[in-house]
């Protein structure tokens, strides 16, 4: 049976995203590829840039994808939640690759606030639902996400589980 290939995608400032995107990508063996964008977000400086970024919702540039999205069946991208918006980063990548993706699935980290107002932004950049969507605060993130991720993570086994025995019949 041929094999279901899943790329995990996300941008992280702080690193709690980062976090969720290992434990992701080490359950669904997948690869993995982090968004680098050309600003300097570090400091107060760069918390006002990104959130000036988010709040204009205008794209910035980013490292061109260093994974062809075209090569996977299954791309799951991760943001953090920026002013009740997907990151400008990972709204950069959705565009320029929205019309490649096979299925899609999304996950982000935030404070506590948007992360259901980012989510649909994600499906409404990409023109399609997720297959399954994953909500984690920073709090969480950084003390025990292990029990959402691992349903996260279920939900998407069983998607390519399906997808698998689809393209064995075909
Ligand atoms: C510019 C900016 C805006 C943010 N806006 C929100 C927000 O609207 N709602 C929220 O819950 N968290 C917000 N946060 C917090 C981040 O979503 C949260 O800390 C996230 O886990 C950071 O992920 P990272 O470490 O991968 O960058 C914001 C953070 C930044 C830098």
């Amino acid at each position: 049976m041929p094999e279901a290939k899943v790329l995990v995608v996300y941008y992280s400032r702080t690193g709690t995203t980062r976090l969720l995107a290992l434990a992701i990508a080490k359950m669904l063996s997948a690869d993995l590829e982090a968004i680098c964008d050309c600003s300097n977000r570090t400091g107060v400086a760069g918390y006002l840039r990104s959130l000036v970024d988010a709040i204009s919702k205008r794209p910035v540039e980013i490292v061109p994808a260093g994974h062809d999205v075209a090569a996977y069946q299954l791309v799951v991208i991760g943001t953090p939640v920026w002013a009740g918006s997907v990151s400008a980063p990972v709204r950069s990548y959705l565009i320029e690759n929205r019309a490649r993706f096979a299925q899609v699935a999304f996950f982000c980290s935030f404070g506590g606030r948007g992360a259901d107002q980012a989510m649909r932004e994600m499906r409404e950049l990409v023109g399609r639902p997720a297959v399954a969507e994953c909500n984690v605060t920073a709090a969480e993130a950084r003390k025990d996400a292990n029990g959402a991720l691992a349903v996260f993570a279920h939900v998407l086994k069983g998607h390519i589980a399906r997808f698998k025995a689809l393209a064995w019949m075909c």
